[in-house]
This record gives structure tokens, C-alpha cells and sequence, in this order.
């Protein structure tokens, strides 16, 4: 009774298409291709793999099968299994509404970029009001009265997906979305790949050579692709928990556990053979300001450039819509499942005193609140110096560029900081250490093991992995993010 009064997932295609929305977002189309492109390509893309194999399917696993078992979303899910641990549910519970407030205002670009490409194709000069990339993105951030708008209607959007329910809005809207997002996607590789000297994006890709090991550092390479694969997998705080609490005990979860991150490594992966080659054709070409290791730069400074010039016309304009409107498909079925984390905080509280959810109205306060928490990121101009923010080169400060050192540079710095810096890497570890260590990986086997006729057929290489490699790779996380943050200089 309960559980119906929570929702449930109307199938398992249903539900992977939500996860796999969740997992697939702006680390995958923003974060992974820069992040290669700056650590060395393939040699990065190897360990990256490694990376999912050995900790992203333990934690996965571990993550469906604890929500599945509480029937809870994450602080829930803490609370029932250890009072000692309940805590931990706090941590990620604070992580997602962080991520959203600034997730919000980075897709709130996306969408002003759409916008501006369609504007482009009717008319040229006022989609960007005639302006070359690096200032019209420059221009962008400190144009708080914009960023508010955009991230106003982003964040609408998403709570009007959310505030649908489980089957009749988050799955409804990912079950088209995703498969859009991934012709989408397929028509953008097919673009970038017939462009002139797009081989050398693919060769940079794909052609093996580890120079990068003893170049950038193989510890470097390591952590850089550790914390992309745990974030871009949406784990360490309890997005996949509260996902799989809405699982039947019909579905296989280890099978689950395997399709989200094979599914989510190949969209990163088709997201750098669309990026890679475009960026690679118009480098062999000559055009001026694009080249691989640009950093965070790469999808609103050089990608832009690559449209707008390097194609240029009509056709760039029609890709560059087509790409960014990809990006923010990706972008908002990830923003879902991190209001769903924190609106399913709510209402399991008053389905467990026997209320009505209230789904509606509780979406829409919490979706309010981060909205609001997330203005302050829309006007510090991404800690360009508007608003009292530190005074460093606007694009250079944004999501995920810890390069420059100076921590609490801007609001998004100081929210990705918290969350995905601190929490996510210590929410993973707690995790391995209260299921490995304190109340045994049996907890995950029997809870796998319920399903009629389903054996938990990889328990000896998870346990492994669970118990040992997750917290140390995450310790490792855990210390690369905070040397990036703070400039210790450890590696
Ligand atoms: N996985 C998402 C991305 O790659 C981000 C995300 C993190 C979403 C954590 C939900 C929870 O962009």
C-alpha cells in the first residue's frame, strides 16, 4: 500500500531509460570529451573504462539494491539500516540540491544557446546579437537578468516533469527523450565525422598512445577519470537509491546495474566522436580559437565557434541547434532525478505517517527553493567579479574547472565544491564501508536474490570491488578533488 502510494516504475525499459537519463547529462557531453581532451584522449578513455568495470558497477549495485530493499529514497534508506549511518542519507540528500542549483543554471545556457541558434537560421545576428564566441559567452554570464529567465524556465520545466510522478512523469518523459536524445546524437557524429580532417578528432581518440602517463602523470589520469566516472554515473548520493526504490521485485538488478553504465559509457563515449572530430576538422582547417585541450571552454566557447564559423551557414546553424538542444535533453532528464532525490525526501516523511504524498505541492516548494538557492549562481557572473564574486576571468570559472585553483572563486565553485567534491566521494566510501564492512554484502546479495530464478552470479568479483577497490579509489577521489580545489598540490 505504501509503495503504490510512492509510485513504481510502469516497466523495466521504463526504468532504465530514467536511470540512464539520470547517468547521461552534461559530465557526459561537457565533462568526458574536455576532460580527455586535456588528459591525454585514449589513454584517458582506458582508464576511464577501467574505472566503470571495477567501481561504478559495484556501487550501482549496491545503490539499486539498498533502495530497493527500504522501498525509500536516500535519507530513508540510511535511517532503516543503521542509526549510526543516518547521517549519511543527509549528505546525499544536500548533494543533489546543490548539483541542481547550479546543474539548473548551466542548462538554462543550453537552452539559450537553442534558442539562439534557431534565431541564427531565421535571421542572421539575432540569435547572438552578432558576437564571436568568447564574448558572447563572455557576455552571457554576467547577464544575470538572463541567466535568471533561463534559469527559471529550466527549472519549471524540470519541476513539471517531476511533479508528474514516477510512471506518469519522469518515466513518460525519458522514455522519448532518450532514444530522441540518442538520434539526436547519432546525426551529430555522422555531421562531425564527414567533416574535412575530422580523423585527426578520431585518431586523438582512439589511436592508442599512453604519452599521456608519463606527460600529464598517471596518478593525474587516474583521479581526473575517477571522479568523471562517479559523477557522471550519478553516484555517491543516492540518486540511484531513491531510483531503484521505485523497482518491482520482478526486475533484475544486476542486469540493471550492467546496462547503466555500459549505456552510459557508450553515450560518453558518442558524445566524444561528436564533439572530437568537428573540434579536430576545423583545428586541421585552421580556423581560429578551437583546439582539444580547452578545458570547461569547450561547449560554450569552442563549440560554439565550430558551428557558428567553422560550419558556418545554415548548416551549422541547424547543427548547432540540434546539439545543444541534445545537451539540454541530457541536461534536464539528469536535473529530474536530482529533484526527485530531494522531493522523495518529503514524501516518504508523509507516506510514513500515513498521508496523502502531496507530490504536487512538494515538488514544487522544493523545486522553489532551489531555484532560489541557485539565483546567487546566476548573478556572480560565475565569479567574474559582478556582485562581489572574486575577480577572475569569466570563462574561465565554471562547472567542473577546479584548474584554477581558488576555491569559493564563485557560488557554483563553492555548491560543485560541496557536493561533488566532498559529499559524493564520502557518500560512496560510507556506503562501502556500512554494506562491506559493518552489515555485510549479504544485504545486497539477498536483496538481488529475491527475484524469482535471479542468482547474484558476479557476488564473489562484486564483494571484491564493493569492499575494496570502491573506498580506496574513492579515498583517491576524495584527495584529487580537494587538491583541485585547493591547490595542494598532491598530484
Ligand atoms: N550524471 C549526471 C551528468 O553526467 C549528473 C548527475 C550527478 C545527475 C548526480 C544526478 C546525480 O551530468
Amino acid at each position: 500500500m505504501e509503495q503504490e502510494k510512492r509510485g513504481q516504475w510502469g516497466s523495466n525499459f521504463g526504468f532504465l531509460m530514467a536511470a540512464i537519463g539520470s547517468a547521461v547529462g552534461l559530465g557526459n557531453i561537457w565533462g568526458f570529451p574536455y576532460k580527455m581532451g586535456a588528459n591525454g584522449g585514449f589513454a584517458f578513455l582506458v582508464v576511464y573504462l577501467f574505472l566503470v568495470v571495477f567501481v561504478g558497477f559495484a556501487i550501482m549495485l549496491g545503490e539499486l539494491a539498498l533502495g530497493r530493499k527500504t522501498g525509500m529514497g536516500v535519507v530513508g534508506t540510511y535511517k532503516t539500516l543503521s542509526k549510526k549511518f543516518a547521517w549519511v542519507g543527509w549528505i546525499g540528500f544536500l548533494s543533489g540540491f546543490f548539483i541542481l542549483s547550479f546543474y539548473s543554471v548551466l542548462g538554462g545556457y543550453t537552452l539559450r544557446y537553442s534558442l539562439g541558434f534557431i534565431l541564427e537560421l531565421l535571421s542572421s545576428g539575432t540569435g547572438f546579437g552578432g558576437m564571436g564566441s568568447g564574448e558572447f559567452f563572455g557576455s552571457l554570464i554576467v547577464s544575470g537578468g538572463t541567466n535568471l529567465l533561463y534559469h527559471a524556465i529550466f527549472m519549471s520545466l524540470t519541476i513539471s516533469i517531476v511533479m508528474g510522478g514516477i510512471s506518469g512523469g519522469i518515466e513518460r518523459f525519458t522514455k522519448v527523450a532518450m532514444p530522441a536524445l540518442f538520434i539526436m546524437l547519432l546525426i551529430v557524429i555522422i555531421r562531425s565525422l564527414t567533416l574535412e580532417g575530422s580523423m585527426v578528432g578520431v585518431e586523438f581518440m582512439l589511436a592508442p598512445n599512453f604519452s599521456a602517463f608519463s606527460e600529464i602523470g598517471f596518478m593525474r589520469v587516474l583521479k581526473t577519470a575517477a571522479g568523471q566516472m562517479f559523477f557522471s554515473l550519478s553516484l555517491g548520493m543516492g540518486c540511484m537509491i531513491t531510483y531503484g526504490s521505485y523497482l518491482s521485485k520482478h526486475e533484475n538488478l544486476e542486469k540493471n546495474a550492467m546496462i547503466i553504465p555500459i549505456a552510459d559509457s557508450i553515450f560518453a563515449i558518442c558524445a566524444g566522436l561528436a564533439v572530437m572530430p568537428a573540434v579536430g576538422a576545423f583545428m586541421y582547417q585552421g580556423v581560429e580559437g578551437i583546439s582539444f585541450g580547452q578545458g570547461p571552454g569547450l561547449l560554450f566557447v569552442t563549440l560554439h565557434q565550430v558551428f557558428s564559423v567553422g560550419m558556418g551557414g545554415f548548416v551549422g546553424n541547424l547543427f548547432g541547434f540540434l546539439f545543444y538542444f541534445l545537451v539540454f535533453i541530457a541536461a534536464i532528464t539528469s536535473a529530474i532525478s536530482l529533484l526527485e532525490v530531494c522531493a522523495a525526501f518529503f514524501i516518504d516523511r508523509r507516506v510514513e505517517k500515513g498521508l496523502d504524498p502531496d507530490r504536487k505541492k512538494l515538488t514544487i516548494v522544493v523545486g522553489f527553493i532551489v531555484f532560489l538557492v541557485g539565483v546567487l549562481v546566476c548573478l556572480d557572473g560565475l565569479g567574474s567579479g559582478v556582485a562581489g564574486g572574486a575577480a577572475i576571468d569569466p570563462p574561465g570559472v565554471m562547472f567542473g574547472m577546479k584548474d584554477i585553483r581558488v576555491a569559493f572563486g564563485s557560488w557554483l565553485d563553492f555548491y560543485d565544491m560541496i557536493a561533488e567534491g566532498i559529499f559524493m566521494p564520502l557518500g560512496a566510501i560510507l556506503m562501502s564501508v556500512l554494506i562491506g564492512w559493518v552489515l555485510g554484502t549479504n544485504v545486497v546479495k539477498e536483496e538481488v536474490e529475491l527475484t524469482p530464478d535471479v542468482q547474484l552470479k558476479a557476488y564473489k568479483f562484486w564483494e571484491i570491488c564493493f569492499k575494496f577497490i570502491v573506498p580506496i579509489g574513492m579515498c583517491f577521489v576524495l584527495m584529487g578533488q580537494l587538491d583541485d580545489f585547493f591547490g595542494l598540490g598532491i598530484f
